[in-house]
């Protein structure tokens, strides 16, 4: 867990640079006190609720929520983006033992040899490859889906918004409007939060005057770590391991003796519940009822209920508590949890990247020095 150390000595270490501001931002609003958060200036409960994946990815990207005509022509342009190179399918088949995360970072580093505008940095390019980007990670995502188990690709559906063909491509089925909207809902919820590790490490990359491919690469590696992106999958394998509602008290207290933490509990910014979790978990819970596992959603109450004691603390669920849930009930194997959760991400990713080249500087934190004094080389053979 993070520590902040003040020295009363020498320059104040602010670790894990919490509470550090470092940017102005434009994008994304967070307040950890109160559990709130806006894309733009919109509340997350009204686009949770109101609105569609499609409309909040154009609104991240252009900053204003898109009128009916904007809309049809942003949709349109990301279907028309629904397409990957030969070669990408070719690489994922090569790499499809690894784990989903780290396929993805290849199949979307490789990508750069292929997109026409990739060394482009201009705003327009940038754009134009962000709504690529958006309609290619979850092709790739799907596509290393089926390759991995020896199955064909299923190829994406343009009668479908951009949730529902993502749920498509990978279970082979025109998911229920219910199912689609849980998961546009799903993808609304993980499209921007702010400077987080995996869009700051997006940042640092931008910073440098890389191109949006090698930012988006470093942000998908960032995001894999069990700290930022991995916890969904955490979650379900501790609701596996929990395996009744009764055994959760036990469990969450064995974990806490052993100090190691409860996934999908606290977070970095949020001291109240993150806003988020509650539009998931009513999801989990009409999902898991209608599909006769009433279980799972119970078992994740009673893990609520037995980290109670620690709200007081600031711990309480976040976003991937209730998410992983979702996915295993639509069949979709643990290790591609993450992933849809970058599917989710990539516009908020690209737009960080485009915001940070608007008024680029090299990001080159300190640390401060505490190993040996100055000291003599001394010779091999005298050592
Ligand atoms: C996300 C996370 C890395 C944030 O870490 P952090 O900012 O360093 O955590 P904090 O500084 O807020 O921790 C404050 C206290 O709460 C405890 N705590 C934090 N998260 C906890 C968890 N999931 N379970 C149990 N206790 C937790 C810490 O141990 C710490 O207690 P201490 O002061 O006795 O050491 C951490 O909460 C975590 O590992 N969560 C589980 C993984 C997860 O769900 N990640 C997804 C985030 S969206």
């Amino acid at each position: 867990m993070a520590e902040q150390t003040t020295e009363t000595e020498g320059p104040q270490i602010n670790r894990g640079l919490q509470g550090v501001y470092f940017e102005r931002s434009e994008v994304c609003d967070i307040d950890g006190k109160a559990g709130s958060l806006w894309y733009r200036g919109y509340s997350i409960h009204d686009l949770a609720t109101r609105s569609t994946f499609e409309e909040v990815a154009y609104l991240l990207i252009y900053g204003e929520l898109p009128t009916g005509n904007e809309l049809e022509s942003f949709a349109s342009q990301l279907k028309l983006q629904r397409t990957l190179p030969e070669l990408i399918y070719g690489i994922i088949d090569s790499v499809k033992d690894a784990h989903p995360m780290d396929v993805l970072r290849t199949a979307v580093s490789a990508l750069s040899a292929t997109d026409p505008d990739v060394t482009d940095n201009s705003r327009e390019a940038n754009i134009s490859k962000t709504i690529r980007l958006t309609s290619q990670v979850p092709m790739i995502v799907a596509a290393h889906y089926h390759l991995r188990s020896g199955k064909p690709v299923i190829e994406p559906n343009f009668e479908l918004g951009h949730a529902a063909n993502f749920l498509y491509m990978m279970t082979g089925e025109i998911p229920s409007e219910d199912s689609a909207k849980l998961m546009d809902t799903d993808l609304i919820l993980h499209a921007e939060h702010g400077t987080n590790a995996s869009s700051f490490t997006a940042r640092v990359v931008a910073g440098t005057d890389a191109n949006l491919h090698a930012s988006v690469v470093a942000a998908v590696a960032a995001l894999s770590g069990p700290a930022h992106g991995g916890a969904a999958e955490n979650v379900m394998q501790m609701a596996l391991d929990i395996g009744e509602p009764e055994k959760a008290a036990d469990y969450v207290k064995q974990l806490r003796k052993d100090r190691k933490p409860v996934m999908g509990f606290g977070h970095r910014v949020y001291r109240a519940e993150d806003p988020r979790a509650r539009h998931m978990r009513e999801g989990v819970r009409k999902l898991s009822e209608e599909m006769g596992q009433p279980k799972w959603y119970q078992i994740l109450q009673a893990v609520v209920e037995a980290m109670s004691p620690y709200s007081r603390l600031g711990v309480n669920v976040n976003v991937d508590f209730y998410a992983g849930v979702v996915y295993y009930l639509h069949g979709i194997s643990e290790d591609f949890f993450v992933p849809i959760f970058s599917v989710g991400r990539t516009p908020g990713w690209c737009v960080q990247v485009i915001e940070q080249f608007e008024n680029n500087i090299l990001l080159r934190p300190l640390t401060l020095y505490t190993g040996p004094e100055p000291r003599d080389y001394v010779e091999l053979a005298d050592r």
